[in-house]
């Protein structure tokens, strides 16, 4: 009975410890985070805070000049909302990674409305994470080998079709032509030329609206946007419709999409399927139609790198006799143009950062970030540190040659949202490098002759913007080498007259 009593008391004492070593630790926890200060940096004038800065300067020597003043975590307050940059790869990585579900993805209302509101970016999670492992396992290597040959029937027909015009192109559109097709590959399988077409169409409007002010009246670019959005919700409904009736098994991600059950066995509804296709349209078209346009641009701006890149693929081409298709392990055989792409990612950062809000008061390194703000972890910034990467405004390929320090290399993100399109965007990349270079001539003296612009995806009142992106106003023009695998004389292209720039 003694030992029984003795148990007991030993028992309500180790709980009652336990009670006080949690109560203070939230304790601590609590007083932690009401003495850490926020971070430095300027809020600027009341509501509208540094918009106006952001708008008059390029944002990427905005947020670097503040970076040297404040240090690697500062705050702003830009287009309404109070935020903190965040410039270090451990402060990015305990955002997007360590402690992501403190920090939730965040969109504008009015472009959730144009991509579609079910769509996985918006969401954290258990919807989240079901969807996403559909889309990364149709879009995994496995998925992606089997795509080659038709990847390979896209990049040389539109690679010849931008020849036999003989002209001077503009090689952002064109690239976003690409990769448009190729999105479309990969979410449809082989479509039909009807569909694509009326994809296209609407899709084209959809994205006009998206930069707009975002107004329901008659006329306006966002109205027309949202028309063309429910004009796609009936065409992928069609196209679903006609797959159910002809029963095709195809592995694409429709196909994925169509067979996803939840927890409790039901299917994904219609408006889910077609926001989530849309979705993917969207994050795959102009990323990869920016990263290809840079790396035009590097490759033709150093005329020693294209040799090299050159001598890579023509030694791939010849060994397939310059007509097999390309195998997978030969697209994985390109080191030197691998490197060229990590390279041209790098410099380019074409996500220059992302967003996230608190969804509680978090302590980050003394640092209060409160509920509500924005979190922007600034991927442009610490793509050229000089800590992280030597002389960072040279463009060198052969730093890739030893992995870069963790965290330093995020061009596709990282954690739960990181991109599950990366490994497309890289096999599309070297597909079309490898064609491009073998078996046609562009022009180096004039392409990429018109200026830079730097623009960033602009952004009403109730607005944030998603991303800034470098723009794309580069001008291509070639012609073939190799007609159906037979050297011919290069010609001299004629010069046109540039078009003006239109971002
Ligand atoms: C060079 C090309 C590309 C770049 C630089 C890029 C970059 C990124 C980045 C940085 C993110 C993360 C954004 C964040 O954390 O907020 C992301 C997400 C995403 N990307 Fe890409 N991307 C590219 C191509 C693609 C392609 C080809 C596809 C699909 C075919 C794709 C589909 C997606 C999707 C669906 C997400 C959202 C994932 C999620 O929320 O879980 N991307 N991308």
């Amino acid at each position: 009975m003694e030992n029984i009593s003795c148990s007991i008391y030993v028992l309500f004492f180790l709980i009652a410890l336990l009670l006080y070593y949690h109560s203070s630790l939230k304790k601590s926890k609590w007083t932690n985070l009401q003495k850490a200060k926020l971070p430095p940096g300027s809020m600027g004038w009341p509501y509208i805070g540094e918009t106006l800065q952001l708008y008059s300067q390029d944002p990427s020597v905005l947020f670097a000049n503040k970076q040297k003043r404040y240090g690697d975590i500062f705050k702003t307050h830009i287009l309404g909302y109070p935020c903190v940059m965040l410039a270090s790869p451990e402060a990015a990585r305990f955002v997007l990674l360590t402690y992501a579900h403190l920090f939730k993805p965040t969109f504008p209302k009015s472009k959730e409305r144009l991509i579609g509101p079910s769509a996985l970016f918006f969401y954290q999670g258990n919807y989240h994470s079901r969807l996403r492992k559909v889309v990364q396992s149709s879009l995994a290597p496995e998925a992606l080998r089997k795509l080659i040959p038709e990847i390979e029937d896209l990049a040389i027909s539109a690679l010849e079709l931008w020849a036999e015009k003989n002209q001077t192109i503009n090689t952002f559109r064109v690239m976003k032509k690409f990769s448009f097709e190729v999105g479309i590959l990969a979410l449809f399988g082989q479509l039909d030329a009807k569909y694509k077409e009326e994809l296209n169409k609407n899709y084209s409007i959809v994205e006009k609206g998206y930069n707009s002010f975002p107004t329901n009246l008659p006329g306006t670019a966002y109205y027309k946007a949202m028309v063309a959005r429910r004009k796609l919700n009936q065409i992928l409904s069609e196209i679903i419709s006609e797959r159910k009736e002809k029963k095709t098994v195809e592995k694409d991600l429709l196909c994925h999409l169509l067979n996803f059950k939840d927890e409790k066995g039901k299917n994904l509804t219609e408006y889910q399927i077609a926001d989530n296709v849309i979705g993917v349209l969207f994050a795959a078209q102009d990323t990869t139609a920016s990263a290809l346009t840079w790396i035009l641009k590097y490759i033709s701006d150093d005329q020693k790198l294209l040799e090299t890149v050159k001598a890579e693929q023509r030694t791939i081409y010849e060994s397939n006799g310059g007509k097999k298709p390309l195998t997978w392990a030969q697209t994985r055989n390109m080191s030197l143009t691998y490197r060229v792409i990590l390279e041209s990612l790098r410099m380019s950062s074409i996500i220059s950062f992302t967003f996230r809000e608190a969804v509680v008061d978090v302590e980050y390194d003394g640092y209060l970030i409160p509920k509500g703000w924005k979190v922007m972890p600034l991927f442009r910034n610490i793509h050229h540190n000089s800590e992280f990467f030597a002389d960072p405004q040279n463009f060198d390929a052969s730093r890739f040659e030893v992995a870069p320090k963790p965290n330093t290399y995020m061009p596709f993100g990282n954690g739960a949202h990181a991109c599950p399109g990366n490994e497309l965007a890289k096999l599309e990349m070297l597909i079309l490098i490898h064609h491009l270079v073998t078996k046609f001539r562009f022009d180096n003296d004039i392409i990429f002759a018109s200026k830079f612009i730097t623009y960033i995806i602009l952004s009403g009142k109730s607005k944030f913007p998603k991303e800034y992106n470098i723009a794309h106003s580069q001008y291509l023009s070639m012609d073939s080498l190799l007609g159906s695998g037979r050297k011919q004389e290069a010609k001299e292209t004629p010069r046109k007259q540039m078009p003006p720039d239109k971002n």
